[in-house]
């Protein structure tokens, strides 16, 4: 029930700030201990030399952002995969690979089929989804929950913010990480729901910079081009406005030349070790008439920026800054007059390959 809500989406929006207090309610203990994840699944995880993450859409993305968790904290190389690709095209494995299914469904057919084929090889695999007792958490060997509620709006926006608050938990899990994640989620939740509660703020800018606009960009470094992705495809899929999100390095080697008067250009920067670059690609779109729509950190930001992002551990940001993107899709949608939560030719859950 979208109870006072207009829409689902603005609705599972939302609730990102209590998904993700649920999810380190339920995943620490009080004494800051890991629970409910059964030590098989850190044992097999540990024992592995490779990590595969293997989803679609936005659950890629979020495999994307979880990468860096694997990576830096539990110090397993990890490499992510689309499931409509690795289905037909695999990868050559490593020795000791496990797999990991990110799915809010947990019923997404590409994602079934490279489940399928990997079991067949006698591989381990662990599926993260929103719906448990579906098909891919019944048929994969380990599977834990998001915790997210029922998420109903075609677009994926809590499914994303839990999937990636469920990656760091078990990333952090396996590894001896110095962070106290239990605290630093608490602090996450809490900024979560002061930028949603800056909703106008969104609102604003979407209807002053995507208004009449038929193409859009978001770019951003490091863990920001993961974001940018995601942005891109959440202001797509349901506003219908043409956009790409990319590495921002990468606008010299062709996009750039997309750029006119008045282009809509998205810059995500929380990553202080790329700041100083991406603020010369903004430069860069603005010399030749982008409008540089700029969502930072306090620390990054400038005058003139958007939007200033609250902070929080630089690895966690992801969780924040894809609320705005969520938002600014979310207005621009209405000021276009479609419907938010059921955009054209699309499913809520992709039962066929
Ligand atoms: O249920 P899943 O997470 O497996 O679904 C994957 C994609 O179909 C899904 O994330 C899709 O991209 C969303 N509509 C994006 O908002």
């Amino acid at each position: 029930d979208k109870g006072v809500y207009p829409y689902y989406m603005l609705k599972e929006v939302d609730e990102q700030a209590i998904v993700t207090r649920t999810l380190s309610q339920y995943y620490f203990d009080d004494e800051n201990n890991i629970q409910n994840i059964d030590t098989k699944i850190i044992d097999a995880m540990k024992a592995a030399d490779r990590l595969y993450i293997v989803a679609a859409g936005t659950s890629y993305h979020a495999g994307l952002v979880g990468k860096r968790y694997f990576e830096q904290w539990a110090k397993i190389p990890t490499e992510v995969h689309i499931s409509s690709e690795f289905a037909y095209d695999q990868p050559m494995l490593s020795q000791k690979p496990f797999f990991i299914f990110l799915s809010q469904s947990g019923e997404t057919a590409d994602s079934r089929e490279v489940l399928d084929n990997i079991t067949k090889q006698g591989y381990p695999t662990l599926t993260i989804a929103n719906v448990m007792n579906s098909t891919l958490t019944r048929e994969a060997d380990f599977a834990l929950p998001l915790l997210a509620g029922p998420e109903i709006a075609v677009a994926s926006t809590k499914a994303y913010t839990a999937q990636i608050s469920v990656e760091a938990i078990l990333a952090h899990a396996i590894g001896h990480s110095e962070l106290d994640l239990k605290l630093e989620l608490a602090k996450v939740a809490v900024e979560m729901q002061v930028i949603i509660d800056q909703k106008e703020d969104f609102k604003a800018i979407a209807e002053s910079a995507l208004s009449g606009q038929r193409s859009a960009f978001y770019i951003g470094r490091g863990l920001d081009a993961a974001v940018a992705v995601e942005a891109a495809l959440k202001l797509k899929e349901i506003s219908y406005i043409q956009t790409e999100g990319f590495a921002a390095g990468e606008l010299k080697h062709g996009t750039i030349s997309l750029i006119e008067e008045g282009t809509p250009v998205f810059a995500l920067l929380t990553q202080a070790k790329t700041a100083g670059l991406v603020r010369g690609e903004i430069a860069q779109v603005a010399a030749r008439g982008a409008n540089t729509i700029v969502i930072a950190t306090k620390e990054l930001a400038k005058a003139g920026d958007a939007y200033i992002l609250p902070e929080v551990n630089e690895l966690l940001m992801p969780l924040l800054e894809v609320i705005p993107a969520q938002l600014i899709a979310y207005y621009a949608t209405l000021d276009r007059g479609l419907d938010v939560d059921r955009p054209r030719n699309l499913a809520k859950s992709v039962t066929v390959q």
